[in-house]
């Protein structure tokens, strides 16, 4: 039996049982049959949904309703700036990608410098302003369009948001943030307006062009609590229910407890930022290995891939579902070794991590075209 776990915004612990989630937060799964209806339009799948990488969703299927009836919509999601951008953040952004080029549609990015600023009690605003544009770029460098894609960076462009903000503010009681979010006495008053800033971006597309457009947003679930308000306000507001669809976590590399992230496992965190030594360090050091203790036990009797960090991994990477299945097999039946299946990841990554850096760099010079100024 799955042992406790807690999923929130601000932490994830224990193995976390995504089924038992989608009914904890009253979210839908989402079904081959919605699978198949955004392949009618797609014409093909992403692999993560094929994977079930992406597997719940709010509202998909009214989404799709109005869609089919010619009503846009258009994407949002973000990045709250507390450090570099790891591996685990750019799989929604990934994804969201995919949706963009495939539907034609404009995409709101907010990045939290004043939310990271106010959660994380040693981080200045001035660092976490800083890291909203470096982590910017790494948006950037995965090759969205400046002309879909609208970036906030909240404190530069808090006219906006601070005008309706407060407008969802207003809608929402201090017992309903604790409710939702867990906060108590002791939280800082900046965090009970917060949640009404993170709900502002699912309603902008609307705010700025005067008329009904439905966001959709591509996120990790943790994130989901957000759109529970979010939805609670909108019809007050006028405004349509936002849209989710929800990714399980990159796992932590030592193992499938908890997500990968900065705050629980800063030394095994890959970051977009390493350099090729530093990932086959880090792989070679703290992936946690399903394969047996020695060469010869292993050969005979298989490694298992299904509890094995390396190709867990890949299941996020590689986008080929054949070279997945030839690796899975060949590890289960001893033919790969675990030193093998580490370096075929080490190997992905790098040449992932390659380009990544090149366009980030080159992402420097067009980082104004995306800025959404007010
Ligand atoms: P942040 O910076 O914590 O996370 C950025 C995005 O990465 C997702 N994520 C992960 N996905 C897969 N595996 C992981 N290990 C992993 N860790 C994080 C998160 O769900 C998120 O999608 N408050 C937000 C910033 C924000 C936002 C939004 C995010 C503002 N508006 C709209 C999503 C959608 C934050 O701190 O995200």
């Amino acid at each position: 039996m799955a042992e406790d776990f807690v999923v929130t915004p601000w932490e994830v612990q224990g193995e976390v049982d995504y089924n038992k989630l989608i009914k904890q937060f009253g979210t839908k799964p989402l079904t081959e049959s919605i699978i198949k209806r955004i392949e009618k339009h797609t014409g093909e799948l992403h692999y993560m949904l094929r994977r079930k990488i992406f597997f719940s969703h709010r509202d998909l299927d009214v989404l799709l309703n109005d869609y089919e009836k010619g009503k846009k919509f258009a994407l949002y999601t973000g990045r709250g700036p507390s450090g570099n951008t790891h591996l685990g953040h750019i799989i929604p952004w990934i994804f969201t990608k995919w949706l963009q080029d495939k539907f034609d549609v404009p995409l709101y990015f907010q990045i939290t410098d004043d939310e990271k600023f106010l959660c994380k009690p040693n981080l200045t605003l001035k660092q976490t302003h800083e890291m909203g544009y470096d982590n910017a770029l790494e948006l950037i460098a995965l090759g969205f369009d400046h002309k879909k894609t609208f970036i906030i960076v909240d404190t530069d462009y808090s006219k906006t948001l601070y005008n309706n903000a407060i407008k969802v503010a207003k809608k929402v009681t201090a017992s309903n943030a604790r409710a939702v979010f867990g906060f108590t006495n002791e939280t800082n008053i900046g965090m009970y307006l917060w949640p009404a800033m993170q709900a502002v971006p699912c309603f902008l597309p609307s705010i700025l062009t005067g008329e009904k457009i439905r966001t959709l947003i591509p996120a990790a679930i943790d994130q989901d609590p957000y759109w529970r308000i979010a939805r609670d306000v909108a019809p007050k507001l006028g405004y349509p229910k936002t849209a989710a669809i929800h990714n399980v976590f990159l796992p932590s590399l030592t193992g499938p407890r908890g997500k990968m992230s900065t705050s629980t496992n800063m030394e095994s965190t890959i970051f977009t930022t390493d350099d090729e030594k530093t990932v086959r360090k880090k792989v070679m050091k703290y992936a946690f290995s399903g394969g047996k203790d020695t060469v010869e036990e292993h050969r005979k009797h298989g490694g298992n891939p299904d509890i094995d960090s390396s190709y867990q991994w890949l299941r996020f990477f590689e986008e080929d579902d054949k070279k997945l299945k030839k690796i899975y097999e060949d590890y289960k039946s001893g033919g790969l070794l675990s030193g093998e299946l580490k370096q075929i990841l080490v190997d992905k990554l790098n040449n992932f991590l390659a380009k990544h850096q090149k366009n980030k760099e080159k992402a420097r010079d067009k980082l104004d075209k995306f800025l959404l100024k007010d």
